[in-house]
């Protein structure tokens, strides 16, 4: 089975790319600038025509937040757009497309874990884009999977536990924010968890949540967790204080609550993501050997 990742370097296609190794039946296939450009519309439909692929996973998307605020429309093009894009010429292609989205399709406002029929409401323009883009892709390909996942870090890329172990090297403590509740998942575990629904091969027209399982926590919590990590694996660790939000001030307003429930994957394809705190130790390891 021929499978198109859209970008190369993005955590989630290098974890694509290390895992598919371990299931022969699948040829992966990464895609990036220039070659898939989409800012440059029709780029993405010559790519997957191309490329003639049994499934799309649109990986590539901007996920930087905060700018996203400033750049509302590159925002959408590239989230929304292009995205539809995407499906279409995968639907063209004969191809089925998984359309990676986010938990801040959610304002937050709810208490427990949102399944994936709780009501969206994104606070930000990311939020809003990667909803677009969502509706353009169920609107463009009937063999589609929208998987949304949340708080993504991995050993590749800019991600929060590398802010934490690059930030323990210069600093004598870190304060991070305590009262915004998620989900931390590694993009190695998203990884397995999509080329699992790959090879089985159904599930189409669906949206599934697929985050780190265990506890709900904060970013102070995940950021304790890293430093534990740090500790155990002789890297610098210092002491992490709880701010509140506001003493933190982003562009973009973030969710205070976006913990997601996994269950319908976990259901559907017998993939359950491992807690993220063994992941997290797993990802800080790896980095530790890495670096020594
Ligand atoms: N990171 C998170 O915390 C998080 C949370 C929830 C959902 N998600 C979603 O999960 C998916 C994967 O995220 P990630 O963490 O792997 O993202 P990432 O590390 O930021 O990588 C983004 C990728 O998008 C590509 N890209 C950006 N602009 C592009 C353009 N104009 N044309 C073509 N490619 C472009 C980049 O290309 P290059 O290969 O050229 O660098 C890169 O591969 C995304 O859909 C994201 O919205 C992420």
């Amino acid at each position: 089975m021929k499978v198109l990742v859209t970008g190369t370097e993005g955590q989630l296609a290098r974890s694509l790319a290390e895992r598919a190794r371990l299931h022969p039946g699948i040829e992966l296939l990464a895609l990036a600038r220039p070659k898939l450009d989409f800012e440059v519309p029709g780029s993405a439909a010559a790519a997957i025509t191309e490329a003639a692929p049994d499934v799309v996973v649109n990986a590539a998307a901007f996920t930087a937040v905060d700018q996203a605020e400033d750049e509302p429309e590159r925002a959408f093009r590239i989230n929304a757009d292009a995205a539809g894009e995407v499906a279409a010429a995968a639907a063209q292609a004969g191809a089925a497309v998984v359309q990676l989205s986010t938990d801040y399709v959610f304002d937050g406002q709810g208490d427990g874990p949102y399944s994936e029929d709780a009501p969206v409401n994104p606070l930000g323009v990311y939020g809003r884009s990667k909803l677009a883009g969502e509706e353009q892709v169920r609107a463009a390909n009937p063999r589609h999977a929208i998987v949304r996942t949340a708080w993504v870090y991995s050993p590749f890329g800019r991600n929060f536990v590398k802010s934490m172990i690059a930030g323990a090297a210069t600093r004598d403590r870190l304060t991070v924010v305590d009262d915004q509740r998620g989900s931390p998942t590694s993009a190695l575990d998203l990884a397995d968890g999509l080329l699992a629904m790959i090879e089985a091969g159904a599930g189409w027209g669906e949206t599934y949540h697929l985050a780190g399982a265990g506890e709900a926590t904060t970013w102070c919590d995940f950021a304790r967790e890293i430093m534990a990590q740090c500790a155990a694996n002789h890297l610098p660790a210092v002491p992490v204080e709880p701010i509140r939000t506001e003493d933190w001030p982003t562009r973009a307003v973030r969710p205070r609550n976006s913990v997601l429930d996994s269950s319908r994957f976990e259901e559907a394809f017998g993939f359950a993501m491992p807690n993220w705190r063994l992941s997290a130790r797993e990802v800080v390891e790896r980095l530790a050997r890495e670096a020594a």
